[in-house]
């Protein structure tokens, strides 16, 4: 049955909400645990369509696991795994499975993992795992809709990735966990979910070290053991209920909000000119003190603005004074959304030139990925279907500023990554009509 969610807009966000565990976290800490015989922990779940999609890709291959919504908490037993092979059915649904490579090559000496899903934002390979895991000694075939993976156990190598690309480091550093000697990743992502995860795997029992110069170092053990691990806040999250309250000229304590991990973000909206407060249990931020202006910006891997915070930072500027320009160099295809953003009323043009920062690796391939933005613009109520799931959550805040009455369709996006999404906006004062069809 599709759900739809019915938003009669013109509301200033007001209130506080509780920021949950990271969505690009804990799914990785969940593959984490079929490296360890045994039960493993995880506190601060998030309640999101994503842990309940990893949730039963570990089943599928005989992990118990047990999540407690109300509490947060999920234990998944690792003892007893099925063989090595994700079922075809979990292929196109989030971008997990590949990262089982690693734990199903230690504990089976060959891994079948199906095609991957995940939001369409680009054309999103899997070359730097593939070729990570050919460096560190395992043969990778594609054939019949899956790939293939084998090695009698991992060796240990130097590994450079082309791009600092978060699923491969992560992919790349459960493997060498386990591996027969030392691993360094260079070029590798140094996001923290990252970090949070070579915690997590620190807890366990390995050895791993970071250099100031994005590289990796993992010295391999022979074992691990189970894990009880308290997953970092979700800082997408923070944002996007950051710039819906600045957005909304509303008054937000997003309690949990981490500065240090927002740091980048938080620059950003300064300079467009939102107003926040630190506090000691999170961040206030206050749009009825802010007057909004134009900025010029391009994500970037961590420490950079990350990508995932473009689209609601993008909506925010629809309604700063003058001329924004965003310049996307994570993704090649990530502002699709906007166009449905015209349809409610804002003003902003693509470009396939890198605009508003350095050029980037999408320099010349005619990607549309740079956004010019005129503000302030009103927006109005549309009917729109939602393609993925950041762009979701910023068609809610349009939606919350629009005149009007806006239909999302297609929100199980939304649902997929963000905590009980329609309890939070109802409690600062964004009642949402959810209809089932
Ligand atoms: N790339 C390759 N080859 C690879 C891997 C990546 O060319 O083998 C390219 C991608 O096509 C992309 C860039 O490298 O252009 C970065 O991709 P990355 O691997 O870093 O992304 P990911 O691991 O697939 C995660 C998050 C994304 C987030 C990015 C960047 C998860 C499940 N997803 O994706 O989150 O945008 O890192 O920080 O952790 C989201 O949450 O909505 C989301 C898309």
């Amino acid at each position: 049955m599709a759900r739809k969610y019915l938003i009669e807009g013109g509301v200033r966000l007001h209130g506080e909400i509780t920021i949950r565990g990271a969505k690009n976290a804990v799914t990785k800490e969940m593959v984490a645990a079929m490296l360890a015989p045994g039960v493993s922990t995880l506190r601060n779940v998030p309640d999101i369509g994503d842990v309940d999609i990893t949730r039963r890709v570990l089943e599928s291959i005989g992990c118990r696991a047990v999540h407690d919504a109300a509490a947060g908490t999920l234990t998944i037993d690792a003892s007893n795994l099925n063989g090595p092979e994700v079922p075809a059915e979990y292929s196109g649904l989030n971008r997990i499975p590949i990262l089982m490579a690693g734990a199903l090559i230690h504990r089976f000496g060959k891994a079948v993992i199906p095609m991957m899903g995940g939001c369409d934002i680009g054309a999103r390979p899997v070359d730097f795992h593939l070729q990570g895991f050919e460096r560190l000694g395992a043969t990778v075939e594609y054939r019949d809709g899956a790939y293939h993976f084998s090695a009698d156990r991992l060796v240990g190598t130097r590994i450079t990735l082309p791009f600092p690309s978060v699923g491969a480091t992560e992919n790349l550093m459960m493997a060498a966990v386990l591996a027969r000697g030392t691993t360094e990743i260079r070029n590798a992502a140094v996001e923290p979910e990252i970090v949070d995860l070579a915690l997590l795997l620190q807890s366990m029992g390995a050895i791993i070290s970071q250099e100031t110069d994005r590289t990796w170092i993992i010295q391999g053990v022979d074992a691990l053991t189970p894990f009880d691990h308290r997953v970092l806040n979700d800082r997408i999250e923070a944002a996007s209920f950051a710039a819906a309250a600045i957005a909304t000229r509303g008054d937000v304590l997003i309690r949990g909000a981490d500065q240090l991990h927002l740091l980048t973000f938080l620059n950003w909206l300064r300079r467009a000119g939102g107003e926040f407060a630190i506090q000691a249990d999170g961040i206030r931020f206050r749009g009825k003190d802010s007057h909004l202006k134009s900025v010029a910006a391009e994500t970037g891997v961590h420490p950079g603005l990350m990508t995932d915070w473009q689209q609601p930072l993008v909506i925010l500027l629809t309604q700063a004074s003058g001329m924004s320009v965003i310049h996307e160099t994570v993704y090649e295809n990530r502002f699709g959304y906007t166009e449905a953003l015209g349809r409610m009323g804002a003003n902003i043009q693509l470009f396939s030139e890198c605009l508003g920062g350095s050029d980037c690796r999408f320099r010349h391939l005619g990607h549309k990925h740079s956004a010019v933005i005129l503000g302030p613009t009103p927006l109005h109520g549309a009917e729109i279907e939602i393609p993925d799931l950041r762009a979701g959550f910023s068609y809610m805040v349009a939606a919350a500023l629009a005149k009007g009455r806006t239909t999302l369709s297609g929100v199980r996006y939304i649902e997929r990554g963000y905590d009980r999404i329609v309890e939070k906006f109802g409690a600062l004062g964004l009642p949402i009509q959810v209809v089932e069809e």
